[in-house]
Order: structure tokens, then C-alpha cells, then sequence
């Protein structure tokens, strides 16, 4: 399968996903990174990888429109079987996701439904959450709320901040995207009637 990840700063996530593509018995492969910051740092790490690399910067575009229409023609040149949102941090149209619902997940720092948007790791401490951690799931017109594929979960310790609880919970990240690719691209979960269904596919 031909992954296309989406990435806005760091891109800790996305390298994850390219380490665990490199295995032989990895069923996806990443073909390209695209960002909407020209400055993000997970592009200089992509490209270092030999992995095609755009950068889509909102403000160069008249509209949301038109700046998707040029992310769409990249990704026809591209095509991809799946989009990988990875610390992506922009909302997409309707429009977008119709165009690759079923087909386009993300990750999201919190244990979905609890926590959607931003502020999540902050948002668990002040709730007095004993745990916390992070969701990949199908991305719909809804923000966060897409059905889930997996989630993972780490103590939150009475001593946390933000940034610690959040260096915890990146560690888990790391481990359940590519699990979680791993299992959409073999065909062994997918996206029907609005739920995520496992399928008994080999
Ligand atoms: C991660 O915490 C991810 O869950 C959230 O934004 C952060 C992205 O980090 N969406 P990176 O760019 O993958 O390092």
C-alpha cells in the first residue's frame, strides 16, 4: 500500500511510520510527506530518508480551496492508497475528507472520545485523569471523533506537567501508529457504516 503522511512541525510520528515501513514484512510503504508549513522539521528528516517531500503554505494560496486543489494534484501524481495525518495541524474540508474517507487516518494525543482539539496532556492532568494516551483513528467530517482503530494508555503520574505527560504518551504514539497501519493496510480493519471493523482478511 502507497502511504502519503501529513505532517505541520516535528514529524516524530511520520518517522515512526517510515522506520516501520523499512521491514520487509511492513505492508505499506511511505511515497510522500506533505506539510503545510515550509519550515517543518519532519520534511529535512523525510527528505534525508529519500522520501518525496512538498510543503503547502496556507498564505501563498487565495483559499482554502485552492490551497487543497494544489494538495490534491500532488497526491494524484502520488497515489496513495492511504493518508497518514501525523501532527497535522490543520482542519480539512468537507470536500477533502470526502474525497478519502475510509481511506485517511490520524493520531490524536488523547483516549478519544475524552479530550478532542488541543491542550490534551493539560486537559488530563486538570480532569485528575489516572491515565492518559493516544488514538489512531478514521478521520471524518467531526474533529477527533472518527471511529477508532487503537488506542494506548500511560499512567499519569501525580508529579506531571504537560510536557512530561506528553514525552509519555509521544513514546506510545510511536509504537501505535505503525501497529495501526500495519493492521489498515493488510485489510485487517477498515472503515464501513460509519464504525471500525475488524475483517477476517489473511
Ligand atoms: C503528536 O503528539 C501527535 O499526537 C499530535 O501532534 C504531535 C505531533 O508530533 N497530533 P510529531 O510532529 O509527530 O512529532
Amino acid at each position: 500500500k502507497r502511504v502519503v503522511v501529513f505532517i505541520s512541525g516535528g514529524g516524530s510520528n511520520m518517522m515512526a511510520l517510515v522506520a516501520a515501513a523499512k521491514a520487509g514484512d511492513f505492508p505499506a510503504e511511505i511515497v510522500g510527506v506533505i506539510s503545510d508549513k515550509a519550515d517543518a522539521g519532519g520534511l529535512a528528516k523525510a527528505a534525508a530518508q529519500g522520501i518525496p517531500t512538498f510543503a503547502f503554505v496556507r498564505k501563498d494560496f487565495a483559499s482554502k480551496e485552492a490551497h487543497e486543489e494544489a494538495i490534491f494534484a500532488a497526491l494524484d501524481q502520488l497515489s496513495p492508497d492511504i493518508l497518514c495525518l501525523a501532527g497535522y495541524m490543520r482542519l480539512l474540508s468537507g470536500t477533502f475528507i470526502q474525497r478519502y474517507e475510509g481511506r485517511m487516518i490520524n493520531i490524536h494525543p488523547s483516549l478519544l472520545p475524552l479530550f478532542p482539539g488541543l491542550h490534551t496532556h493539560q486537559r488530563a492532568i486538570d480532569a485528575g485523569m489516572r491515565i492518559a494516551g493516544c488514538t489512531v483513528h478514521f478521520v471524518t467530517e467531526g474533529m477527533d471523533e472518527g471511529p477508532v482503530i487503537g488506542q494506548a494508555a500511560v499512567p499519569v503520574l501525580s508529579s506531571d506537567t504537560a510536557d512530561c505527560l506528553a514525552a509519555r504518551v509521544l513514546t506510545v504514539e510511536h509504537q501505535l501508529y505503525p501497529q495501526a497501519l500495519r493492521l489498515f493496510a493488510q485489510g485487517k480493519v477498515k472503515m464501513e457504516g460509519g464504525k471500525a471493523v475488524s475483517t477476517d482478511a489473511a
